[in-house]
């Protein structure tokens, strides 16, 4: 059996060069190649597609969701889900997780890739349990960061206790690009030895160590490599689609994906990636490798944020400082993995830090939800000067977060029963509720004139 490979051009892909701004039209217009190239599947929802639909383009996630499964009949749909994040930066409600997971494969997603940035698993085990209910395949991603904490006995032991929750399946979520090649091999050796679950390895080419580190994992057995067809691959992205099937045709590892449609569907594509580098969206330097990101553990779509946040308050020239004050804060808030919603916590608190000219003079709300333990549990302990600095004596629980979140689904649905068309409706005001609001009132507002237009002509 050869190496299977799961195709993220139309979510990482362009999550991780530009924003995650391609349009729906844009994500659908070589779905057919792709859906004929024999992919183990095709990643195409959730993360920050959800968001950036509602927020940048006015278009609805659900639609997007089931035009894609339109045109895709072979090819299973994979999505990332956030644990009890879902696709938003809080916590939800167990009820409104449940209706997520329920609706997004109702929608035509077959695989729910759950992850947790803390890897505290209290926080996976609703969207697990959902998924299995509503006989999706589950698989749990295990977020893959450095510290003197996240040893391989670390994730080798979160494996076992990830297979006992009823995983179908485990990733190695190395979202920074940060896994190095004997690492990779090492991992993904003892995760073969302990437990029985496929393993899948998800990295980034930011450092420029991906591709070894792949290679290295499929010799130590991985089962899944996370690939990017060309246009959308490289820099910030994942390792090229074509070229790992080039590199190991012919081998007992042979991907047998079809170079033909590969190729079409790459030519299309990349007429949409210099769309964004013309106007400016994919930013050149996105696509170069950066090394430096070995030394500071720095995600490709969290540099990509940072340059904007510092552009907009023309302090580029404190990029590097900034770059120098990640690792620190992210030590001192007990090495949580720098992914989404932490990635854009620590980064922000990093920002004013410098900005501001004294640490944690400026602390966003986030954080302060973070150290009073609302995120969950820190990988290790919070620095006790920093956490005093900011919260004083305030409690920190050390119950499952969501377990005092009440249901919100039904409220909601009363709440909005006005603008609301079906319950994915609800759901997007579930996560985003005053911009899902917004886009509701504009989404029907496009409707009418569609309609008033075409009872014109
Ligand atoms: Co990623």
């Amino acid at each position: 059996m050869g190496v299977k490979i799961v195709e993220t051009a139309l979510r990482d892909g362009h999550q991780s060069l530009f924003a995650t701004r391609m349009t729906t039209e844009e994500v659908c217009c070589a779905l057919e190649e792709l859906d004929k190239a024999g992919y183990y599947a095709l990643e195409v929802w959730g993360g920050a597609t959800f968001d950036a639909c509602i927020s940048f383009l006015n278009e609805d996630p659900w639609e997007r969701l089931r035009m894609i499964k339109k045109k895709c009949k072979n090819t299973k749909l994979q999505m990332l889900f956030r644990g009890q994040n879902i696709l938003g930066y809080k916590h939800y409600a167990d009820d409104v997780v449940e209706k997520f997971v329920q609706k997004s494969i109702e929608n035509g997603i077959d695989i729910i890739r759950v992850f947790d940035a803390l890897n505290d698993i209290r926080n996976l085990k609703s969207a697990v349990d959902a998924t299995k209910k509503y006989h999706g395949h589950c698989q749990i991603a295990l977020s893959y960061t450095t510290s003197p904490v996240h040893t391989v006995d670390y994730y080798v032991n979160l494996a076992k206790e990830v297979e006992k929750m009823g995983a179908d399946s485990l990733c190695i979520k190395d979202m920074a690009g940060v896994i190095l090649p004997e690492d990779a091999y090492e991992l993904v050796s003892k995760l073969k030895a302990s437990t029985r679950l496929p393993i899948e390895l998800h990295g980034h080419c930011t450092g420029g160590i991906a591709e070894m580190a792949y290679k290295r994992a499929i010799e130590a057995g991985v089962d899944i490599i996370d690939c990017a067809l060309s246009p959308l691959s490289g820099g910030t992205s994942q390792p090229c689609t074509e070229s790992f099937q080039y590199a190991l045709q012919g081998t007992k590892y042979d991907p047998k994906l079809n170079v033909e449609m590969l190729n079409k569907a790459a030519e299309k594509l990349t007429k949409v990636k210099d769309k964004y580098l013309a106007n400016g969206l994919l930013n050149p330097k996105a696509l170069i490798k950066n090394p430096n990101i070995l030394k500071y553990q720095v995600p490709g779509g969290m540099l990509s944020n940072l340059m904007n946040q510092l552009k907009q308050q023309n302090a580029m020239d404190k990029y590097e400082e900034v770059l120098n004050e990640v690792p620190r804060v992210r030590k001192e808030l007990g090495y949580p993995p720098l992914v989404t919603p932490l990635s854009q916590m620590v980064g922000t608190q990093a920002v004013m830090n410098v900005i501001s000219g004294e640490r944690y003079k400026m602390v966003p709300k986030e954080i302060k939800e973070y150290l009073h333990g609302f995120y969950g549990k820190s990988p290790a302990p919070v620095d006790e000067n920093i956490r005093k600095k900011i919260i004083g004596d305030d409690e920190v629980i050390t119950y499952r977060p969501a377990d005092k979140i009440e249901p919100q689904f039904l409220a909601l649905k009363e709440k909005y029963k006005d603008l609301v068309k079906s319950e994915e409706d609800v759901l997007t005001c579930a996560l985003f509720e005053a911009k899902a609001v917004k886009f509701l009132t504009q989404r029907d507002q496009k409707d009418e004139i569609i309609e008033v237009n075409l009872y014109i002509g």
